[in-house]
């Protein structure tokens, strides 16, 4: 006989306020987008943790994964998933491209569920930055070769320009390439779907295959998808209608963007040939055309030798503008790492959620040390509960 069952915390999850009538805290207010209700809007962002084995989910992601929903995140995106085998960045990524792969996915998002957090997920195609090493493995991060289990004959990009020299030759997808790749995430997105998958984000950001149709400084494509800011909008539009059209209408769908390449200095700075927030906006608008419920504003990630302007909430402003002039919810991400600061985020309108990495990974349990550092008092885990004070 099972003494509890994952679900017990399901009615009352942990990080939900004690006593909302006096709590004070956007973060820890629930949220509702489409049917799906997170308890608070603390997300854990997408990371990568290149442990997988060829793209199957293991007990390493249930562990980490489950131990953030355990601990009172209200969201959780697991890491980028890829589309098709080429689509990985490296060999040890999670993918979505068999129906094998649906169940160790959906083995963690139900026990995510059963913490009463969203179980949310991150399709990616890595495009030219793919067939790379994991940075723990013996090859560490280069490019990896046919017979080290790399596939850089075979990256693809909208262009065949490469990242530099440390990157593969990409080929530039032909247009019947890119219905077959189209294909490829309608695919995914039905077995995210089957897996139990609640908010499905999709992956336009940080130079991988649909960063590489947005951006000038990348495709140099000639045809009705390279050129003005329409044509090279139109590939990712029509991979995010096609998923779209097949995602579950009550369940959630996100985009991630990055805001700009950050080609020239100076966050708002112009790159109107390139990728800059300008153009941003004007995708934004056309996603909330289709139907997409939340951008999730990162940036860069596309071109080598930049340098960042890094540092606390530093990708926040993309996010406060992006929802101000698309009129779009929005998700703030970018060394946010205390509890007041995601708060105020919020408090000044800037975002309607808060993405977290980093820190989540120094501190599996930041939903519950924000809620201590803003006085709010919320639930831990039953199993826990004796270690609250
Ligand atoms: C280990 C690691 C893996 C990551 N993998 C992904 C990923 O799979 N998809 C993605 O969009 N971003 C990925 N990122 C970027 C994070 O989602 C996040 O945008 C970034 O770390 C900035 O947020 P932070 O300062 O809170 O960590 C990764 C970051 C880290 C540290």
């Amino acid at each position: 006989m099972a003494l509890f069952s994952a679900a017990e915390n399901k009615s009352f999850p942990a990080g939900t306020p004690l006593d909302s009538s006096k709590n004070g805290s956007l973060l820890f207010s629930p949220i509702t987008t489409k049917s799906v209700t997170a308890h608070n809007r603390i997300v854990v962002a997408p990371m990568g943790m290149c442990s997988a084995n060829n793209g199957y989910m293991n007990d390493f992601h249930l562990a980490h994964l489950g131990s953030l929903a355990l601990k009172g995140a209200g969201t959780i995106i697991m890491e980028a998933t890829a589309v098709e085998p080429r689509g990985r960045v490296t060999p040890h990524d999670v993918g979505l491209w068999e129906d094998g792969q649906i169940a160790p996915i959906q083995k963690v998002a139900a026990f995510i569920k059963a913490q009463g957090a969203v179980p949310g997920l991150q399709l990616n195609h890595g495009g030219r930055k793919g067939s790379k090493g994991s940075p723990f493995s013996t090859t560490g991060m280069r490019l990896l070769h046919e017979h080290e289990g790399g596939w850089s004959h075979d990256a693809v990009s909208s262009s065949d320009l490469p990242m530099d020299d440390r990157h593969a030759k990409p080929r530039a997808l032909t247009v019947d390439d890119m219905l077959f790749v189209k294909q490829k995430w309608v695919d995914a997105a039905r077995r995210a779907d089957k897996a139990g998958i609640e908010l499905l984000q999709i992956h336009s950001a940080h130079g991988y295959l649909l960063h590489s149709f947005l951006s000038g400084n990348v495709n140099n494509r000639t045809d009705q998808y390279g050129g003005s800011l329409e044509n090279r909008l139109r590939y990712p539009l029509e991979v995010i209608k096609a998923v779209r059209d097949v995602w579950p209408a009550e369940k959630s769908i996100w985009v991630r963007l990055s805001s700009t390449d950050h080609k020239n200095d100076g966050t708002f700075s112009k790159d109107d040939n390139g990728w800059d927030i300008y153009q941003s906006i004007e995708y934004a608008k056309k996603l909330k055309k289709l139907g997409v419920d939340v951008i999730d504003c990162s940036s860069g990630g596309c071109l080598p030798n930049i340098k960042y302007p890094v540092g606390p909430l530093w990708q926040v402003p993309f996010s406060e503008i992006i929802k101000r002039e698309a009129g779009i919810a929005t998700s703030a991400v970018g060394l946010i790492t205390k509890g007041a600061e995601a708060e105020s985020i919020l408090q000044e309108n800037k975002a309607d959620f808060v993405c977290v990495g980093r820190q989540f990974l120094r501190d599996s349990g930041f939903a519950l040390t924000a809620a201590r550092e803003l006085g709010v008092s919320v639930k831990w885990p039953n199993q826990f509960e004796r270690a609250r004070h």
